[in-house]
């Protein structure tokens, strides 16, 4: 089987890459790089000893499309390739809108002019928006989402559920991510954020490097135990292995799948581990709440345990472990190279 990744050298598609070429998948890569390395794709071959097939693309570049499907038979795609910061869809919600929704509908034209019809999005919880009681299973409530960002990825799954309807015979996989951390065991390859980091674990590892002076700590007056927000943390290499597990169950329909732990952790006790696991002090302030921030989410894992036989295997220790061995091994992430 070849599939194809679209965003394949970002973070996850780049884990995701690792555990196909280790499953004997052929996989190629069509990224544009403008938030990931061409060096994760050179680790990922590193890691694997397989070679990728790299496309230098914009996946909303149809014609460029064209080529990589006229170049290779494609059996499937994962599609990752989007825009992700919730702060700048925001403030260049044109720019997310763009982006998040040409790479979709250039990428399903191309599909179905090749008879290709199977497809992994990489959705979100973030569709959940503040969720009225968790766990989150793929039953809740979906929100019209408290900004862009979250917007287009409830379109995207919008225009693929018309997709599959216009084809029964399409198989539309769409994973909603909640909170992926961490990085590969062998420290090569990780979380690269550009500039200063938004998400908790990159900025945590930051800080602990000493490229950040503190942590600052996104209220503290949830109506939680320790009164910080409480998330579903998983591990990307958990993550990854969902992926595959979504591509052996692929099946005709609009199948969606929770990709969690089921177990919630709050800010405080990401960073009691980080600091127990690693030895390492992180500095932090109280501050007052992030807009948009809900208090809890946290996923149901049961459809996905019983439809693809998958869970997350690794544990918290496991994930600030790894975030930490990946920083401290790459401080200025792929840009050294
Ligand atoms: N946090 C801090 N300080 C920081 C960064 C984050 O206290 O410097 C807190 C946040 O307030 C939040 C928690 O850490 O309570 C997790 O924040 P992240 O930014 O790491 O993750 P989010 O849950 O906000 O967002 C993530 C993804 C989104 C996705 C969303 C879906 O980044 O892409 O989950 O739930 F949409």
């Amino acid at each position: 089987m070849r599939v194809l990744l679209t965003g394949g050298a970002g973070y996850i598609g780049s884990h995701t890459a690792v555990e196909l070429l280790q499953s004997g998948i052929e996989v190629v890569i069509a990224d544009d790089l403008s938030n990931s390395s061409l060096n994760a794709v050179k680790r990922v071959e590193a890691i694997t000893g397989k070679s990728v097939v790299f496309y230098l693309a914009d996946v909303s570049d149809t014609a460029m499309l064209r080529t990589v499907f006229r170049e290779n038979r494609i059996d499937a795609v994962i599609h990752f390739a989007g825009f992700k910061a919730v702060g700048e869809s925001v403030a260049k919600p044109l720019k997310y809108y763009r982006n998040n929704l040409c790479t979709t509908l250039s990428l399903l034209e191309v599909m179905n002019e090749n008879g290709c019809g199977k497809i992994v999005f990489s959705s979100s919880a973030t569709v959940y928006g503040d969720p009225d009681t968790v766990p989150l299973s793929e039953d809740s409530p979906v929100k019209s989402g408290t900004n862009p960002y979250a917007r287009t990825k409830r379109m995207i799954e919008q225009i693929l559920t018309d997709f599959n309807a216009a084809d029964k015979g399409t198989e539309v996989t769409i994973l909603r991510y909640f909170n992926p951390v961490g990085a590969h065991p062998s420290g090569m390859i990780g979380e690269n954020p550009n500039g200063v980091p938004n998400n908790l674990m990159p900025y945590i590892t930051q800080v602990a490097v000493g490229k950040l002076p503190k942590l600052s700590i996104f209220g503290s007056d949830y109506p939680t135990p320790d009164g910080t927000c409480i998330r579903d943390y998983v591990h990307v290499v958990d993550l990854a292995k969902g992926h595959m597990a979504a591509l052996n169950h692929s099946a005709p329909g609009v199948n969606i799948y929770n990709l969690g732990t089921g177990k919630g952790y709050s800010v405080l006790e990401v960073v009691d581990a980080f600091e127990r696991v690693n030895g390492v002090k992180i500095p932090r302030v109280m501050a007052p709440r992030r807009a948009g921030d809900v208090a809890v989410c946290y996923s149901s894992s049961e459809k996905a345990a019983a439809v693809l036989g998958w869970h997350a295997e690794l544990s918290m220790d496991d994930m600030v472990r790894d975030a930490w061995n990946w920083q401290i091994k790459n401080p200025d992430g792929y840009a050294a190279e």
